[in-house]
């Protein structure tokens, strides 16, 4: 992922934003990241410049074909992270979406891809993963 982490927390909740309600403006974003407004301005900006999105002052923000792919990379691999987890045995929902947000941004292309391949394999052999699971709680 070329982008900084920041940035990444962006795209992500704009591209969710955009898939939930159709639009994303300021203050929904915002309000998702818990952060100003006058932050948000500043990086909706950088990420125009980048030309992830284009920014126009009465119609909102429209993510660019680059950036929707960016946000939707993104948001897949917050969803695969948090499959992880749950199947590890977190079923927490808060507790589950803090841990991807606090690792999410540092698993490289490589540890992604090994996890992705192994919630595939959980998924498809379900027998396999609960035996190692039980198993592992009576260590
Ligand atoms: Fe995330």
């Amino acid at each position: 992922m070329v982008t900084t982490p920041s940035k990444e927390d962006y795209m992500e909740a704009i591209w969710s934003l955009i898939q939930d309600k159709g639009y994303a403006r300021t203050v929904d974003v915002a309000d998702r990241l818990g952060v100003n407004s006058a932050s948000v301005s500043k990086m909706i900006q950088r990420l125009d410049g980048d030309g992830l999105l284009v920014y126009e002052r009465y119609r909102g923000l429209n993510l660019t074909d680059e950036g929707y792919k960016l946000g939707q990379q993104l948001s897949i691999r917050h969803h695969t992270l948090e499959k992880f987890f749950q199947h590890l045995g977190m079923n927490q929902p808060d507790e589950v979406y803090e841990t991807v947000e606090g690792i999410e941004h540092y698993v490289n292309a490589n540890v992604y891809r090994r996890i992705d391949s192994l919630v595939n394999y959980i998924e498809q052999h379900p027998d396999w993963w609960q035996h190692f699971i039980l198993a592992s709680d009576h260590e």
